[in-house]
């Protein structure tokens, strides 16, 4: 099977879309970069987990990832020449500032100069995340983020993220997916730092969202001139069935997933039910911190990849319906980005709104050098026209970014789940442009040439 990439540009989707809307490949530090232990980088939590037996699927770490970090300047003609106008990356906390507090590190702030002003001169905006998860391993023997100290250091370290770069950084992020760390890290325990009680995942919760909002205010204290976010994952969330059992399962779902989240930072409160659900496992939260978290926002960053089904009885997640899945098992439905999109723009009130991780892990096929990943090119075309069709209904998309740039370590899966549009061998680390990558392109062709650039 091939596809011809010029068939698939498509000038009909990119119509949709506005002359200043912003489009992008994502990445994160942990996933790409390599080089953990060089030039005076400190370990991260990452480092750490990925040492303890069983926790990554393929045994692997990030210790070459896809030795980014050396390769700098050609990954970022690569990220050129897709003809994005912004790149989403995140800073390694531990490689900047190798304890979480105090010292700084001149080498690793010298990396994410270069690859700042090398975006820039490329004609590439630059799209920072703080927090990707990488915590410094000498803060969470502190506590990590479930100790209160460690809101302090993050304001600290934005600061000093944004004395060095902020003059030339289009959009500041302050946490990636705070779900993932509390739940995924402190509840469930199969991310870092590995722990599981409930408790600390939502004490980690408040303390994620308190450093946010603080960071918000420091920055702006400071002069920032980028806009200032956070980034959430959201899934739709739909009732298995309408028994007001499965109903009530949905909404308590969503609540946990998403309006925890999303009610402390759009209207300064734990939203009552899930406070109630919890019980004694509810965080402690001082007088002041529900304003703080509730800080005016520059925009809102979503990372959406499937739908959740929910039931009263039986496994967390349905997967009745027969859709295609991915091969991290998550369905393929598009509709539920456009449902999740409407339903954020009647709730809440959105500042400009970001899709800022969508994309897909699918068995990747070379044939005579080339990866023809029709999955991923669909899922993406797919997709796209979801947040158009939110768009035509109003809610304020700005901008749509891919993950991933290129395949890279997928955390507990190891490498084996491959999300980029660049595929990567992990034995030459040489990088190819898959088909969807091609599509990509000639989709943002299509979208110059309807604006008349
Ligand atoms: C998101 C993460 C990102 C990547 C994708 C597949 O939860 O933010 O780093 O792993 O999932």
């Amino acid at each position: 099977m091939s596809l011809n990439p010029n068939a698939l540009a498509s000038p009909d989707l990119a119509a949709h879309f506005p002359p200043d809307f912003t489009w992008g490949v994502a990445t994160s530090a942990f996933q790409i970069e390599g080089a953990a232990f060089e030039d005076g980088k400190g370990e991260s939590i990452w480092d750490r987990f990925c040492r303890q037996p069983g926790a990554i699927a393929d045994a692997s770490n990030g210790d070459v990832a896809c030795d980014h970090v050396h390769r700098l300047e050609s990954d970022l003609d690569l990220i050129a020449s897709l003809g994005v106008c912004t790149y989403r990356f995140s800073v390694s906390w531990p490689r900047v500032q190798p304890l979480g507090s105090g010292a700084w590190n001149e080498k690793g702030l010298a990396f994410y100069d270069r690859l700042v002003d090398g975006l820039l001169a490329r004609g590439v905006r630059a799209n920072l995340t703080l927090n990707h998860w990488d915590l410094p391993q000498a803060l969470q023997d502190r506590g990590g983020w479930a100790a209160r100290d460690t809101v302090a250091r993050f304001v600290d370290y934005a600061q000093g993220i944004q004395r060095r770069l902020g003059d030339r950084l289009s959009a500041i992020t302050t946490h990636n997916e705070p779900w993932v760390i509390a739940v995924l890290g402190h509840e469930q325990g199969g991310f870092a730092p590995g722990i599981k009680s409930r408790a600390t995942a939502m004490q980690v919760v408040h303390h994620l969202l308190l450093s946010h909002g603080l960071a918000l205010q420091a920055l702006r204290a400071d002069g920032a001139k980028a806009d200032l976010g956070i980034v959430l994952n959201l899934s739709p969330t739909y009732p298995a069935s309408d028994k007001p059992e499965d109903v009530a399962q949905a909404h308590l779902d969503d609540g946990r997933s998403s309006r925890w989240f999303l009610d402390p930072l759009f209207r300064g409160e734990y939203p009552a039910d899930v406070l109630a659900h919890l019980g004694a496992d509810a965080p402690v939260v001082q007088a002041g911190d529900m304003a703080h978290i509730a800080t005016r926002m520059d925009f809102l960053g979503i990372n959406n990849y499937s739908r959740h089904i929910a039931q009263a009885s039986g496994p967390f997640d349905v997967k009745t319906s027969g859709l295609p899945l991915t091969e991290m098992g998550w369905e393929v439905y598009p509709q539920g980005l456009t449902d999740l999109l409407l339903r954020l723009h009647r709730d809440y009130p959105l500042p400009p709104t970001y899709i800022t991780e969508n994309g897909g892990a699918f068995p990747d096929v070379v044939t005579d050098g080339q990866v023809h990943d029709a999955d991923r090119t669909r899922y993406l075309q797919t997709h796209i026209a979801a947040v158009a069709e939110a768009m035509r209904q109003g809610v304020p998309m700005a901008g749509y970014m891919v993950w991933s740039l290129m395949d890279n370590f997928e955390w507990s899966s190891g490498y084996a789940k491959r999300f980029g549009i660049v595929h990567v061998d992990y034995t030459t680390q040489a990088r190819t442009l898959k088909v969807s990558a091609h599509w990509y392109r000639g989709f943002l062709q299509a979208w110059r040439a309807a604006k008349g650039a």
